[in-house]
């Protein structure tokens, strides 16, 4: 009898622990379904293609931008551009970096339709070709644009005011190009904008072609924002060439950091005017901290430029941009 007992007792024993083990099976399954759920939602979020939204809008200038020959951008890059205006729908949004305004018209195409929304565009150079390809061959999208040409950001920005929504750098690419540009636009932005950088991975086809350590500037200030970085689809990671960010808030944590990336070697000294209204402008919105790696940086520079002429290479850019045909 008590042999029987125990048998029985043993196979109620087995078959509930072969129930526990089966629930426990169906535990790690749904765990493992959930966290592969979990990843591959977080990589859609993070690979937001915004190459792929709303094309449509940037197909009705595509071919007559890319007869034009005003872009300086790869098609998925100029996709990119569009959707992520798109997305965000922007209100204020600041470009610097005009050229003949091929980003212009990408950014002015995207918010024809978005109430009050107004691009604000920046370019150092005062020559009549700046953003000559909006005047001259997209003059209806015209009318949401306001161009600032013949200095630096610091000269305009608080005519334009806070709360910018989205800003597109393409300016120098040199150091301190962008690392300083960005410094420029930071205390005018609303918390979490949207930073768009062109020429993000410039430095490694510089390095192809020439063998030579050129145009590092937008790639270091790039990689080293915080926020959620954005960039087209596509084979590769190191050769997208523009990327966008959305700010972390508060951005003061890390501004320290930002400036300290101005402390190397400068690839060109910039116009001494300038140096001077850069320098009141971090007086003005930047601390301490700040204004002694500014001014501490320049003091190095203007030394080392003094020591070698032949390392300041922005003359070498205006000279190369005057000698193009318009
Ligand atoms: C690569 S082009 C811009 C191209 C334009 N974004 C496009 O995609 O068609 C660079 C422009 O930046 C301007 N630039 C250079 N440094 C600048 C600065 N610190 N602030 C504003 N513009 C700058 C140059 O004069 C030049 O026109």
């Amino acid at each position: 009898m008590n042999i029987k007992k125990n048998d029985n007792d043993s196979k109620i024993i087995i078959s509930k622990t072969n129930s526990n083990k089966l629930k426990f099976n169906i535990l790690i399954l749904i765990l493992l379904i959930l966290s592969f759920k979990f990843n591959y939602f977080l990589e859609n979020k993070s690979n937001f293609f915004f190459d792929k939204y709303e094309t449509g809008i940037y197909n009705n200038i595509k071919q007559k931008l890319f007869k034009s020959n005003c872009s300086y951008m790869w098609g998925n890059q100029r996709e990119f551009l569009n959707g992520i205006i798109r997305k965000y729908l922007p209100k204020k949004i600041l470009e610097l970096g005009v050229s003949h305004g091929g980003s212009s018209i990408i950014i002015l195409n995207a918010i024809k339709d978005i109430k009050n929304s107004h691009l604000y565009s920046i370019d150092i150079d005062s020559s009549h070709f700046v953003g000559n390809c909006v005047r001259n061959n997209f003059p209806f999208l015209s009318d949401k644009w306001t161009l600032f040409k013949g200095n630096i950001a610091a000269k305009y920005i608080e005519k334009i005011g806070k709360n910018i929504d989205l800003v597109m750098i393409d300016t120098s690419h040199f150091e301190p190009g962008e690392i300083l540009d960005f410094l420029l636009i930071l205390p005018f932005v609303k918390e979490e904008a949207i930073i768009i950088f062109h020429d993000i991975d410039q430095q490694i086809t510089k390095t192809k072609e020439k063998g030579m350590r050129e145009e590092w500037a937008p790639y270091i200030i790039f990689n080293l924002i915080r926020g959620e970085k954005f960039f087209p689809s596509g084979d590769g990671m190191l050769n997208k060439n523009i990327g966008a960010i959305k700010l972390e808030k508060n951005q003061k944590r890390f501004v320290h950091d930002y400036c300290r990336a101005l402390g190397g070697q400068w690839q060109y000294f910039p116009k001494d005017k300038h140096i001077q209204l850069i320098q009141k402008y971090f007086e003005k919105y930047y601390d301490n901290t700040c204004q002694m790696i500014l001014n501490e940086t320049i003091n190095f520079n203007r030394q080392f430029i003094k020591n070698n002429p032949k390392e300041n290479f922005y003359e070498k850019i205006n000279r190369k941009r005057d000698n193009k045909k318009y």
